[in-house]
């Protein structure tokens, strides 16, 4: 038997002591022992709920336990995490989390800690929940180059997106929708800005690198500008629109971002709708691949912390190698690269004469029920260039970036 702890007993954390109590059976079979949860840190009191046997306050108590050899780290925040996370790695137990912000930040710190100790920092939850991308980068795919990944990773915009785009509701009006059925927060800055996102990629971006992808250096933009008129268009151009966090292996170095984009019926990401996540990943060997599935909540995001902590307990005592160095990477110039964009411009202002001598020959898009505006559909062009234009354009109501054709 292997005694674990768990750090932070909220949705995810409760989350892992279910999945290791109800598949308790399997997950003696597949870590080769049984796994027990002897503590679990929380600051509340749990007042007649069955956790509170197991309950501290000082995390101490399992650092200094030679029994407890695994942490399951589901407080989420840098700190007390990442202090607390440091204290167990350094005592050699190893740490399984979900926790996003803390890995995106110190990652590849706390993978060489656990390096120096022979223990594991595994973060198989911290991307895509439930889907087990992380597993696939280190270890499925470790043969190939990865060209690119595109994923939406964040199931919160997705659900907003989705019913903007089939119920043709607006941002505000979702969102409200959104956080009373629970999918999405209180304060939702992290998900609809697009910060969410943009630790995930920074983390994937890493795992593709082998190196750090500071996700300050992201260029990210959330979906809050977004308009039902923006899915009307969309709609006329057999496209609809995801946030997407992209990261690409170009001839200038990793280019990654997160942004709105129009995607068509072709694009593999098209038809992950809802909360799901799926991401796309793209090997210099292997070609195209998906992975696709549940990527919040609490079972998913649990399960995958269980996985890890099956893999922790078969290697007790042994590092498992995760490419993942500290030294930073500095990225592609995101101004040069090049795209086609979609703009709105407003007819009184604009003649389509004129948006075609400021951006080029690209195509116009009518909307009946938008008779003092039309869309226009840009050549390729660079973000600098098409940024200076449309700033400067009287009459340019709003823009989306176009991925693919
Ligand atoms: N807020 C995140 C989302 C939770 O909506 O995807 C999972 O990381």
């Amino acid at each position: 038997m292997i005694e674990a702890a768990i750090y932070g007993y909220g949705n995810i954390g409760s989350g892992v002591a279910e999945v290791i109590e109800k598949n308790q059976d399997r997950i003696e079979k597949a870590a080769g022992q049984g796994i027990h949860v002897k503590y679990v840190l929380d600051l509340r009191e749990f007042e007649g709920d069955p956790v509170r046997e197991k309950l501290v306050h000082d995390v101490d108590i399992i650092v200094n336990d030679p029994e407890v050899k695994i942490i399951c780290e589901t407080m989420g925040g840098n700190e007390p995490a990442y202090t607390f996370t440091k204290k167990a790695l350094m005592a050699g137990k190893s740490v399984c989390t979900s926790n996003k912000e803390l890995v995106a930040n110190h990652g590849a710190e706390l993978i060489r800690i656990a390096a120096e100790h022979q223990c594991n920092y595994f973060f198989e939850a911290s991307v895509g929940g439930g889907i087990p991308i992380i597993r696939t980068l280190n270890n499925a795919l470790k043969q190939e180059n990865i060209l690119n990944i595109s994923g939406i990773v964040n199931g919160t915009t997705n659900y907003i997106l989705t019913k903007m785009e089939k119920d043709g509701a607006a941002f505000e009006e979702v969102l409200k929708e959104a956080q009373e059925l629970g999918f999405a927060e209180r304060n939702p800055e992290a998900d609809v800005e697009g910060y969410d996102a943009c630790r995930k990629i920074a983390i994937l971006s890493s795992l593709m690198s082998g190196r750090s992808v500071d996700y300050q250096d992201i260029y990210t933009e959330g979906i809050t500008k977004l308009t039902t008129e923006d899915f009307l268009y969309a709609k006329k151009m057999d496209k609809t629109v995801k946030l997407l966090a992209m990261s690409k292996l170009t001839e200038e170095g990793y280019l990654a971002m997160v942004a709105p984009v129009l995607i068509g019926q072709e694009h593999p990401l098209y038809n992950v709708n809802g909360v799901f996540n799926a991401v796309f990943v793209k090997g210099n060997m292997l070609g195209d691949s998906m992975y696709y599935g549940s990527g919040a909540g609490k079972l998913p995001t649990a399960s995958a912390v269980a996985a890890d902590v099956i893999e922790a307990a078969r290697f007790t005592g042994t590092h498992l190698q995760i490419d993942w160095g500290e030294e930073k990477i500095a990225l592609a110039d995101m101004p040069s690269s090049k795209r086609s964009f979609f703009v709105r411009l407003d007819r009184n202002k604009v003649l389509e004469a004129k948006a075609a001598a400021e951006f080029g020959n690209g195509r116009v898009v009518f909307l009946e029920s938008l008779p003092e505006e039309y869309g226009y559909i840009t050549p390729v062009m660079s973000e600098r260039e098409f940024a200076e234009k449309f700033e400067k354009l009287d009459g340019a109501i709003s823009r989306i970036r176009i991925e693919g054709k």
